[in-house]
């Protein structure tokens, strides 16, 4: 059975998650859920990131260790995630016990292989990026070019890790490997850093204490992203059970904002050859989600909690706007015009309506029974189409993609019952084989809604008289056309989304 193991960056507790980090949990989910459906075997990793000064200083600002703090922000992720009927099959915090043991497996590796040495520090560091920037890469007034914000002069004894070995392999390993970072922007981005050449890094602090200890030197702790990093192997087993590790590595989709591609498209491969395994197999980079222009981010005003989203609009219709609305790789501005808009042309007035439309013909001309579908269907083609379509687009890790190609299938089905109206005619054979197709449309949407609309997928399977629940079919073998038996129950019941006024 193939294997696909994803991952979402694991989240700073600096505060409540908003609608940024939603948006890549969303995606990671989706992701996850589309290829359970295909029958791969899936390993969906997401968590928290508890460790460095960030962290340390927002539990200073609340007057708590910052293991309290942590404790009582890692739940409010996973309520969060609960909320957007997100299924992870694992939650990691860098504050559990297995995580300290990889990472200094893990570390401890690089350091026996001679990539790790210690050195002097000094430089202007970024306390929110949790990053050390040379002068030339900051905006005028020494400030850094993401939080627009000073950065601080630090001196320190460091371990480094030497990664100016690594330019030549990390070179040939992007040759080999063209698909590894996607889309090829990004690719094309992090080839040309290597290129330009790379500079040992500063992998450990003395100066706070709130990390990982460095087993061979216990005044250091490893600096929060070298920690971090390793949560990828952690949850896998690295250096704790080797058999489930090598079935899950190197085969891994990261999923990540464009801002932390150096971290993963540059050091964390070569921290992955310094250990001697696989760098990662895939690294999906995406844009941001803007509010007025600017980066939805803790360090800004303008964050929107998901909670508040979800109660406004329902849960489904969020995950749908965040996956049909900003494709995976651009940026998408977020506003209450747009999720409205979409929600009122894709979800009321194209899916709902559809369902309505044909429950209530079917209640008046068929007595409420579902007939079967017409095997001769022009609908049968394009659904052909529509579910390769998707197919394809949602391997390539597009939602949007797959979500605008089963909108064409609804949107001709529509069109198909308005050329018929068979509300307008006589009941038999015709207005059965018309319907029995509508019905069989609506089936093949409910098992290709799976990723996005979990429980719309399942209200719609269960309204047009199907037992079981979609998400325990397969794709593609069961969206082959002529599989809606016939025979079921027809509910019409509420409007599955009703119109909305703004
Ligand atoms: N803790 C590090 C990641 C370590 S991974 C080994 C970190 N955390 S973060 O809390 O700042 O989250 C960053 C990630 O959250 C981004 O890479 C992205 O996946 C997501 N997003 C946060 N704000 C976002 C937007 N405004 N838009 C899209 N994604 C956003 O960096």
């Amino acid at each position: 059975m193939p294997r696909f193991y994803v991952t979402t960056p694991i989240y700073y507790v600096k505060d409540a998650p908003h609608l940024g980090h939603a948006y890549t949990t969303v995606n990671a989910d989706a992701l996850a859920r589309w290829h359970r459906l295909a029958g791969d075997e899936v390993l969906f990793l997401t968590g928290t990131d508890e460790h460095g000064q960030k962290v340390a200083r927002a539990a200073e600002a609340q007057g708590l260790t910052p293991l309290e703090w942590t404790d009582q922000l890692a739940p409010r992720f996973q309520a969060a995630w609960a909320d957007l009927d997100i299924a992870y099959d694992d939650f990691i915090r860098t504050t559990e016990d297995r995580h300290t043991a990889s990472v200094q497996a893990f570390l401890s590796r690089i350091h026996d292989n001679g990539y790790i040495y210690k050195d002097r520090y000094q430089g202007l560091y970024c306390v929110p990026c949790e990053q050390y920037y040379a002068e030339d890469e900051l905006l005028a007034g020494g400030c850094c070019p993401v939080h627009r914000t000073p950065v601080e002069h630090l001196e320190e004894e460091n371990y480094f890790f030497r990664l100016s070995a690594f330019e030549d392999r990390l070179v040939e390993w992007f040759e080999a490997h063209p698909d590894a970072v996607v889309p090829e922007s990004k690719r094309n981005e992090a080839l040309s850093f290597v290129k330009g050449g790379l500079r040992d890094i500063s992998i450990t602090r003395t100066s706070i204490d709130w990390g990982v200890r460095v087993p061979w030197d216990d005044e250091h702790v490893f600096y929060v992203w070298y920690d971090a990093l390793v949560n990828y192997v952690t949850a896998i087993g690295y250096g704790r059970d080797d058999a489930r590790f090598a079935a899950w590595w190197p085969s891994v989709h990261h999923l990540i904002g464009k801002e932390i591609l150096r971290f993963h498209c540059v050091w964390w491969p070569a921290m992955c050859l310094a250990a001697g395994i696989d760098p990662p197999a895939r690294v999906q980079v995406h844009g941001w989600l803007l509010l007025g222009g600017e980066k939805m981010s803790n360090s800004s005003v303008n964050q929107i909690a998901p909670g508040d989203l979800t109660a406004e609009y329902g849960v489904d219709p969020v995950r749908y706007h965040l996956l049909r609305d900003i494709p995976l790789g651009s940026d998408g501005e977020f506003s209450a015009e747009g999720i409205v808009g979409r929600y009122n042309t894709d979800l009321a007035n194209t899916l709902g309506n559809l369902l309505a439309r044909v429950a209530t013909v079917v209640g008046s001309k068929c007595g409420g029974t579902g007939p079967a579908p017409d095997p001769a269907s022009r609908l049968a083609g394009v659904a052909g189409e529509v579910v390769a379509a998707a197919v394809a687009a949602w391997g390539a890790g597009q939602p949007h993609l797959g979500l605008e190609a089963t909108w064409r299938l609804l949107r001709e089905t529509n069109a198909e019952l308005e050329a018929a109206e068979p509300w307008k005619a006589e009941p038999g054979p015709a207005v059965e084989a018309v319907l029995g197709s509508a019905l069989e449309v609506l089936r093949i949407t409910a098992l290709l809604l799976v990723p996005a609309m979990p429980s719309t997928a399942r209200e719609l399977w269960r309204r047009i008289g199907l037992a079981g629940v979609p998400e325990d079919r397969r794709l593609p073998a069961d969206a082959d056309w002529g599989g809606y038996p016939g025979g079921g129950t027809v509910e019409k019941g509420a409007p599955l989304f009703p119109r909305r006024k703004g």
